[in-house]
């Protein structure tokens, strides 16, 4: 059964625009947290807002026990969340959901991420690169202000294209374009796998894309949540085969290709 755990925060800072970076202190949840989990989250003392806001795990320090979160401030419980100061305690539950699957038969990762989709990119960097596999990120943005945590995302078997709507930086285009014209490098048969974390629209478009390279994707989908474990089916998606998941329990990282995106 799991547990929410208070966890004091060790410091909070901005790492962009409306975006920010807070470190916590939860040795339980940095050791057993695997990539593409994430933790639901108290913003608040108390019941108001009543309920938690679900976090990726952006990144963990297993050796000192710190957990770190990367969010946008779009709403009331980002907002309270963004207040919270060192020494303040915030309530987590976690690490819930199914995470990503990186002890594949499959030797270099392609991820593609969309805005905030980046948010579980470092942790599952971190377990690739533990693991021996080579990554190749692609980024998009729609300005290049919202890049943030660039050298997280940077090592030695780490190779990052980055792609902004509005051209500013990069690639001229969304990252699904991006990935269109550099399609060609990643082939079937030559031991790649895909990873997609981004908005519903970006994987929609990315799924025929996904099909045609050959090769197996996983997709983290992002889904406002209620209970976070399964119980109230507020997050429910739809598969292919016409079946219901919810994507705090049986995700949030799905097949891609299993994915129902009509209407
Ligand atoms: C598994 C999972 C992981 C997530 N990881 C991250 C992360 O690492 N970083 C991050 O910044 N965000 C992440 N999110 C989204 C995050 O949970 C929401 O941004 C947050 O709950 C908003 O809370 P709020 O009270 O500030 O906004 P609210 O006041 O609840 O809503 C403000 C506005 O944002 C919209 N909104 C709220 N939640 C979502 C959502 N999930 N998807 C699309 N629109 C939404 C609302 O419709 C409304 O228009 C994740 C979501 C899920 C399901
Ligand atoms: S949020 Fe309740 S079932 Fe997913």
């Amino acid at each position: 059964m799991i547990s929410s755990v208070s966890c004091p925060v060790i410091d909070q800072a901005p790492a962009g625009p409306g975006i920010f970076t807070i470190r916590l202190k939860a040795p339980v949840l940095a050791a057993e947290a695997k990539p593409g989990q994430f933790v639901h989250v108290r913003t608040a003392d108390g019941i108001d807002p009543l309920w938690r806001r679900p976090f990726s795990i952006h990144r963990v320090d297993r050796r000192r026990g710190i957990l770190l979160l990367s969010y946008r401030r779009i709403g009331r419980g980002t907002s309270l969340l963004a207040g919270r100061t060192a020494g303040d305690t915030i309530d987590l539950l976690g690490p819930l959901g199914k995470p990503f699957d990186t002890a594949g038969r499959f030797d270099k990762a392609i991820i593609v991420a969309g805005g905030l989709g980046i948010a579980p990119v470092p942790f599952l960097l971190d377990a690739l690169r533990k693991e021996g596999k080579r990554a190749v990120v692609l980024w998009g943005v729609r300005s290049k202000a919202e890049f943030f945590c660039l050298e997280a995302l940077r090592g030695r078997k780490t190779a990052i294209h980055i792609a902004t709507e509005d051209g500013s930086e990069g690639f001229h285009g969304r990252v699904t374009d991006l990935f269109g014209r550099l399609a060609a490098e990643f082939t079937a048969g030559s031991g790649f796998s895909g990873f997609a974390c981004g908005p519903m629209p970006m994987l929609k478009t990315l799924q025929p894309l996904a099909a045609a390279s050959g090769f197996p994707w996983q997709a983290s989908l992002e889904e406002r949540m209620a209970c976070g474990v399964g119980v109230c089916q507020g997050c429910v998606v739809r598969m292919k085969n016409r079946q219901y998941r919810t994507v705090c329990a049986d995700g949030p990282v799905f097949d891609l290709a299993e994915l129902d995106f009509n209407d």
